[in-house]
């Protein structure tokens, strides 16, 4: 298992591991943060620093704020802890209003500026060590966007920047018109969504014309020392004791894979889970996005581990249901 991530390599001491915050405050309303979400954040967080996560993941967006807010409070209660984390936060989705009839996506200058601040006000810290492009907005002028990144550096508001769920054109795109270098593209993968995979062995053979992953993106990241996160990496539980009810064969067979390995292993199920991420060479740091303490404790027992390639292959061939 690389054990050294492209963050690492650019001198970022990011944890093998980061946690995402999207599941810290509750509902995605506009309530005020309760007692009871901001007890349940503080021991989200507090339990992956124990475990020696370092770095956590959030978005602007996520529970409206709340998750910001909430990981603001925690800030503010540590005093000293905010240099010893890496902090990464997200832009450029705006969520449905009344009167709206969808989310959109904006990377307007104004937007990205004006989310930024929002940010770092709810987290009560001056800057952030990375800001990811959430999601393409296809009406983005990369100029524009340039000319925002380069902005929030100037003004010590952002240390690096980053993409998430972007194709290597469109990465490439976007780096011709800004000035530091994109370092991080958070996508959705694991054992559940295997599209990235899929691109890979399917290139010359007849189902590559399903693939929807855009060819050449995991090889863009890899050749560029880009920090590729996987979103999503526990697959929500799907296979680690969620119920299986009315789930194809493939996901039951797949989940009973991965609790006899972890016997066989004697560690947990997430970790079977997460190490299948880890395994690949391309230095993956999934972001988990379990609030429980438990659960964060479990995921960190992936440390030290190693799928052989037959493992590896044995719960590819499984989740996706068909030889190859
Ligand atoms: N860039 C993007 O577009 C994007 C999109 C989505 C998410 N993200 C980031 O990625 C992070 C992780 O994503 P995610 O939360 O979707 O994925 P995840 O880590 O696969 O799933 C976490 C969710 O699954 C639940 N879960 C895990 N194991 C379970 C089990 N055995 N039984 C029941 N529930 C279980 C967790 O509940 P508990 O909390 O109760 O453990 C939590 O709600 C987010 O926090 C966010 O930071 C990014």
């Amino acid at each position: 298992m690389p054990t050294t991530l492209p963050l690492n390599q650019r001198g970022i001491p990011a944890s093998r591991i980061a946690l995402g915050c999207m599941g810290i405050g509750g509902e995605w309303n506009r309530e005020p943060v309760t007692a009871a979400e901001l007890k349940e954040g503080q021991a989200a967080v507090e339990a992956a620093l124990a475990a020696g996560i370092n770095m956590f993941d959030h978005a602007d967006i996520y529970t409206r704020g709340k998750a910001e807010t909430i990981f603001g409070t925690i800030l503010k209660d540590h005093p000293g802890l905010r240099d010893k984390i890496i902090l990464q936060s997200k832009c450029g989705i705006k969520l449905m209003e009344p009167g709206d009839l969808s989310n959109t996506f904006d990377f307007s200058k104004e937007h990205i500026l004006s989310s930024v601040d929002g940010t770092l006000a709810r987290l009560g810290t001056p800057y952030l060590d990375i800001l990811l492009l959430h999601r393409p907005d296809p009406l983005m002028d990369p100029e524009e966007v340039g000319e925002a990144l380069r902005l929030l550096k100037a003004a010590g508001k952002v240390r690096h920047f980053g993409v998430s769920n972007m194709s290597a054109a469109q990465i490439r795109l976007l780096q011709a018109h800004c000035d530091e270098p994109f370092i991080v593209n958070q996508l959705h993968m694991s054992l559940a969504r295997l599209d990235w995979i899929e691109a890979v062995i399917g290139i010359n053979r007849e189902p590559w014309r399903e693939i929807s992953f855009p060819e050449g993106t995991i090889e863009h990241c890899r050749l560029e020392n880009i920090q590729i996160q996987a979103f999503g990496p526990l697959a929500q539980g799907l296979f680690t004791g969620r119920s299986l009810e009315g789930q194809p064969e493939r996901v039951a067979n797949t989940a009973e894979m991965i609790r006899r390995l972890a016997e066989e292993k004697g560690v947990s199920r997430e970790a079977i889970l997460l190490s299948w991420l880890m395994t690949h060479p391309a230095g993956i740091q999934p972001v988990i996005g379990t609030v429980n303490p438990q659960r964060i404790a479990a995921c960190m027992e992936v440390e030290g581990l190693e799928l052989s390639r037959k493992e590896w292959y044995d719960l590819f061939v499984t989740a996706r249901g068909r030889f190859i």
